[in-house]
């Protein structure tokens, strides 16, 4: 922290080489480290400042997923930082209480530099969130889940899709952290996970091996207004959940990825992942735990933008080809928002396969799914949502700048292969 109050980060990309098994090591890359990057941690109203070094051989750029931020300093396409050079993006946090992350956005290349390992946490705190007496103590009850799909090539990481393949590289076993086989000691009847899908191209369905409920208590953009108890939380790459879970002494109880139903085709269940289970993360209980308090019944109140608001529209079809069925051009500018103004955007996928979407910027409200009101984890504040095939889905959202009509925001599939191939449109808020 400097003396005007600035938190400053310090982020280099580089090569490294990671033993994910005992003897092989793995070329990989990373922040600061051979895999993954820290957690960076701020809070709201606090300025920040990151100074971004790549240190890798070739171009990329580092995006912020989730914040609220000046174009300039969003980390896009826009913003390559070449090999040896430093970026250093600077903002003021503006947005409640969240888990956000960040990852490279080169053009064409994203999917390969976040395979390889370029990811990271990015927390926000707020003083409700500092109030409330939710697990807090991170790396003890509020733990970091950052889930990816790996496929061994010998010692390399593989990268390559399928031949049935069509929403990306989909690998045959998930790491936690950068971890294989992971498990945590708990030592709190409370724990407090925040999810981070940070695969590339695959979905998935959260749950626990003996099916017991949870609390989902907070989506993409922070905490929900009330706990909401479920026993399932579908997760496409991008989007975070946090879900708090009860555990009892001794016990073990396995993070899973079930089975999803609406997914796909029979086709999409079968080759593209829609059918696969994966044990994600073992917990094992002490034979003695802390007690926590109770979950409050109330979180915190919405500052969702209210679809009423809206005083324009816009359609979004996912298609292959691209959205709208135009491929992503660098030198053109797909929508102009105004300052300042909520809108309503639909956005359809009838393309036979599942797809995402997400937008910079903005924490946008889902308001219908398929013409009727979202189920409980699309109620939150959300950047990105899955869009299976045969959905068509309403969001609100509100820009509210800075104007910078040179410098465009993105919003695109986040299946990392599609959003590379040309699944991606930009905008501008003027
Ligand atoms: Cu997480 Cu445009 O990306
Ligand atoms: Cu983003
Ligand atoms: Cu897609």
């Amino acid at each position: 922290v400097e003396k005007d109050g600035t938190r400053v980060f310090t982020l280099r990309m580089q090569r490294g080489r990671t033993e994910f098994r005992d003897g092989v090591g793995t070329p990989t890359w990373g922040f600061n480290g051979s895999y993954l990057g820290p957690t960076l941690r701020a809070k709201r109203g606090e300025k920040v400042r990151v100074r971004v070094t790549n240190g890798l051989d070739e171009a990329s750029t580092v995006h912020w997923h989730g914040m609220h931020l000046p174009a300039r300093m969003d980390g896009g396409p826009h913003q390559m930082i070449a090999p040896g050079a430093t970026w250093i993006p600077h903002w003021t946090v503006d947005q409640p209480a969240a888990t956000l992350w960040y990852h490279p956005h080169p053009h064409g290349r994203t999917e390969d530099h976040v395979r390889r390992g370029l990811a990271g946490l990015f927390l926000l705190d707020d003083e409700t969130s500092a109030r409330l007496p939710l697990p807090k103590r991170y790396g003890v009850d509020d733990l970091p889940v950052i889930v990816q799909d790996v496929r061994f090539d010998g010692p390399r990481l593989a990268g390559d899709r399928g031949l049935m393949q069509n929403v990306g590289f989909l690998g045959d076993r998930t790491m936690v952290n950068g971890t294989l086989r992971p498990y945590r000691r708990i030592h709190d009847e409370l724990i407090r996970l925040r999810l981070l899908n940070a695969s590339t191209s695959r979905t998935y369905a959260f749950g626990f091996s003996d099916d017991r409920a949870f609390s989902l208590i907070g989506t993409d953009g922070g905490l929900l207004e009330r706990p909401a108890v479920m026993d399932r939380v579908q997760l496409s790459p991008g989007e975070r959940a946090e879900i708090v879970v009860r555990m009892t002494a001794g016990e073990r109880v396995v993070l899973r990825s079930f089975p999803q139903k609406n997914y796909g085709d029979r086709w999409q269940q079968r080759f593209n992942g829609g059918d696969d289970s994966f044990d994600v993360l073992q917990l094992r209980a002490d034979g003695r735990l802390r007690p926590s308090p109770d979950l409050p019944a109330t979180l915190v109140p919405s500052e969702l933008p209210d679809a009423e608001q809206a005083v324009r529209g816009r359609y979004f079809d996912l298609k292959r080809s691209g959205i709208n069925d135009r491929p992503m051009k660098m030198e053109r500018i797909d929508e102009v928002v105004t300052r300042g103004t909520t809108e309503v955007w639909t956005v359809r996928n009838t393309n036979g396969m599942p797809h995402n979407f997400h937008v910079h910027d903005v924490q946008f409200r889902v308001v219908e799914v398929n013409g009727k009101a979202p189920p409980p984890p699309l109620r939150g504040p959300k950047d990105t949502v899955f869009v299976p095939h045969g959905t068509t889905m309403k969001l609100a959202l509100r820009f509210t700048g800075p104007a910078d009509p040179d410098t465009p925001y993105m919003y695109h599939c986040h299946m990392l292969y599609h959003e590379d191939t040309g699944m991606m449109g930009q905008f501008v808020v003027v």
